[in-house]
């Protein structure tokens, strides 16, 4: 299995989901080669919990990484688990156009570009 996939599912495992149980894993590769991981982290009031793709794109950014190529998503479902709605405009915001692989631990793969998952997004230039 791809490499990236295989750390998005590794990420996964040690998902902080004490409350949904659901737990997901991301990781992000730049353009040097380098691959920021990420997981759910919750939180007992709920609305402070952090994606996974967040996590790893916040992660890439505060240890300087700053252009990239691709990110794999793991979750555990037979339809394959997409980004949120706020991750999605996170990652148009730093990665653009960025490749997603989505991964479950039986295999599973799809692919997607942000932008056909992310239509007509709202960022910088319009300001
Ligand atoms: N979650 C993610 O980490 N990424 C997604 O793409 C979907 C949802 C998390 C947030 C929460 O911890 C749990 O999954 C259930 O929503």
């Amino acid at each position: 299995m791809d490499p990236l996939l295989q750390q998005a599912l590794r990420a996964r495992e040690i998902a902080h989901a004490p409350f949904s149980k659901f737990k997901v894993g991301a990781a992000l590769e730049d353009t040097d080669g380098g691959v920021h991981t990420g997981c759910n982290v919750e939180n007992a009031t709920y609305g402070l919990t952090v994606c996974a793709e967040r996590v790893a794109v916040f992660k890439a950014i505060s240890e300087g990484a700053r252009k990239f190529r691709r990110m794999a998503i793991a979750a555990d479902t037979d339809v394959l688990t997409p980004p949120c709605g706020a991750c999605r405009q996170i990652l148009w915001e730093f990665c653009g156009d960025v490749e997603l692989t989505l991964v479950n631990p039986r295999g599973k793969t799809e692919m997607f570009r942000l932008k056909d998952l992310f239509p007509r997004p709202f960022d910088a230039s319009f300001l």
